[in-house]
């Protein structure tokens, strides 16, 4: 998307260099995985971290921004591989052992969570792994910001068109099972998120999820 675009040609590396606590999190159930699939990437510092740790797996590291995509080309890993495209257009031959991502569903409406969530599903294997961070309703920006839908809040004065849907623990569930999904662990944290050399404290959801068949 052009707008997220726009903040990495301002920012360049506006979450830092070090990998998110979503990552780090992640990291002891992906070893098993030969094949990940990051979505939302950015540009690479989860993936390249993983992949160092994790060398026997492939990490393919999609985002919609051309910049941030550039910044990753620019830092090769041997295990990962950059790909710059829409994740509603995305299509991939090979389904995935995993597919990891953190802060991505939700930027997004509904109805497009939804149909993301469903690529999802068909973009995993069979009892394939589903590990997502997402913004918490005890987050400190809940209710800030123009009302977008239930839930939803353009937070940002200065970004109208930047989304945060909030969630609870039995929506993150529930939109779970709805899109073939079952959540095997859940939990909410802290993060003092890096964002353009301030710390933010971002209250959000971990989930580990499995596709159900
Ligand atoms: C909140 S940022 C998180 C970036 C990264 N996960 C990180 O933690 O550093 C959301 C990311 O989603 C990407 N994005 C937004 N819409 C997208 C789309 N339709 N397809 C793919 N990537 C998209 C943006 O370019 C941005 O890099």
């Amino acid at each position: 998307m052009m707008l997220w675009d726009s903040l990495y040609q301002r920012d360049g590396l506006r979450y830092g260099d070090k990998p998110s606590m979503c990552a780090r999190m992640a990291s002891p159930l992906l070893g098993e995985a030969r094949t990940v699939l990051e979505v939302g990437a950015g540009y690479g510092r989860d993936a390249i971290w993983l992949a160092e740790r994790l060398p026997t797996v492939t990490i393919t590291a999609l985002d919609s921004s051309p910049t941030a995509t550039r910044m990753l080309d620019r830092r090769p890993v041997a295990n990962v591989i950059p790909v710059c495209q829409d994740a509603f257009d995305w299509i991939n031959g090979v389904a995935f052992d995993a597919l990891l991502s953190n802060f991505f569903y939700h930027i997004f409406l509904r109805a497009q969570r939804q149909r993301l969530f469903q690529r999802a599903h068909v973009a995993l294997e069979s009892y394939g792994l589903f590990i997502n961070s997402f913004i918490s309703i005890e987050d400190e920006k809940y209710g800030r910001g123009r009302d977008v839908e239930p839930g939803t809040y353009a937070c940002y004065p200065d970004r109208p068109w930047h989304f945060i849907h909030f969630y609870s623990a039995q929506e993150l569930v529930r939109e779970h099972l709805t899109s073939g999904f079952e959540v095997e662990h859940i939990e909410e944290a802290t993060e003092g998120e890096y964002i353009c050399g301030s710390i933010e404290q971002t209250r959000f959801w971990f989930v580990v999820a499995r596709k159900t068949d």
